[in-house]
């Protein structure tokens, strides 16, 4: 009978049972998926378990922390957090180019994760690596190339061949709403359980320009102040994901306070979906809309003008990089 409880203990006896006394490794990106996955493998083999978050820089407010304070307080998972922001930051100067930026990432990414892996497996002698595959992504994965190649996405993927290790996938046979309650009867945090999807890459492909400390801290107060109005509405389950994304190399003249402003505008992106392969724009209620708009302006001082993006995907991809 197909319930979280069920799946939980069927999970745990199939993880003990593929890993015995083994060393684990697990990457954690934040999202939903990785989360439960350790959480699973934790569970069954406790502190055989170790976790690596490569902290990029690129989160929106409040996600590392939550990785590394409340994931690892409900779990108990033993955690090493490489702080790389500089390295990223660094990489990224003067490039705006979306699939640069992508490119950058995922090599930087890769770069930090195999370092730490080196230094665990020196101490640990790890045999398995825990990914977050779902059952869609198996499927997919089957069904050879398609629209996923319109943009590089990145995973961890390629490790050289010191480090390869078999790999644990308790989610294999789940479906996103599946791993959500399973997320929920481990006891993880809500916010983390009811994530939206986010790319890998963050908030970097959400700068439309070049990628700085300083429009990083702009987007990532905008989109707070998006998500505390769509979560305050009771929206937060019916937005596929809702991006909110700095035009940072464009300018309009506003009237802010007592003078005349010359700001960056920035796009609401939310979006509803079933896969995201095709999206729609989500007719959010205007009084949601103002609210957003009006506190955007009032508390980003940076931001003079709120856009909405009303164009569905295709054509417009949900990204705007
Ligand atoms: P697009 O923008 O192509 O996005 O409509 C489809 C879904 O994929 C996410 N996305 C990414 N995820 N690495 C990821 O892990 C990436 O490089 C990447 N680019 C887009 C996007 O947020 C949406 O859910």
């Amino acid at each position: 009978d197909w319930t979280a409880a069920n799946i939980v203990e069927e999970s745990v006896a199939a993880i003990r049972e593929q890993v015995g006394d083994k060393e684990v490794l697990c990457a954690l990106s934040g999202g939903v998926d990785s989360a439960v996955a350790a959480a699973l493998v934790q569970r069954a083999v406790g502190d055989q378990l170790t976790c690596v978050f490569v902290d990029h820089g690129l989160l929106r407010a409040g996600e590392a922390e939550q990785v590394e304070q409340d994931f690892v307080a409900a779990t108990g998972v033993d955690l090493v957090v490489a702080e790389v922001a500089d390295q990223f930051l660094d990489a990224l100067a003067g490039v705006s180019d979306p699939e640069q930026k992508r490119k950058i990432i995922g090599r930087e990414f890769i770069r930090t994760f195999e370092a730490e892996t080196r230094r665990i497996n020196a101490e640990h002698d790890i045999e398995f690596l825990v990914q977050g595959t779902l059952y869609p992504d198996v499927v997919e994965s089957g069904g050879g190339e398609g629209a996923a190649n319109i943009k590089s996405h990145h995973n961890v993927g390629g490790l050289p061949e010191d480090l390869q290790f078999t790999l644990v996938e308790p989610l294999r046979a789940l479906f996103k709403d599946e791993v959500r309650a399973v997320g929920a009867e481990l006891g993880l945090p809500e916010a983390m359980v009811w994530r939206h999807p986010f790319p890998g890459p963050g908030l970097a492909i959400r700068i439309v320009g070049e990628v700085t400390r300083d429009r990083l801290e702009i987007l990532r107060r905008a989109d707070l102040i998006a998500r505390e109005e769509t979560t305050a509405a009771g929206l937060d389950r019916e937005i596929w994901q809702f991006p909110v994304v700095l035009l940072a190399d464009v300018r309009s003249v506003g009237v802010q306070g007592d003078g005349r402003t010359y700001g960056h505008p920035v796009v609401l992106r939310p979006v509803s979906s079933e896969d995201a392969m095709t999206a729609d724009w989500s007719r959010l209620p205007y009084d949601v809309l103002e609210r957003i708009s009006t506190r955007i302006t009032n508390e980003v001082r940076e931001v003079n003008r709120v856009t909405l993006d009303i164009t569905s995907k295709p054509p417009g991809t949900i990204e705007w990089e």
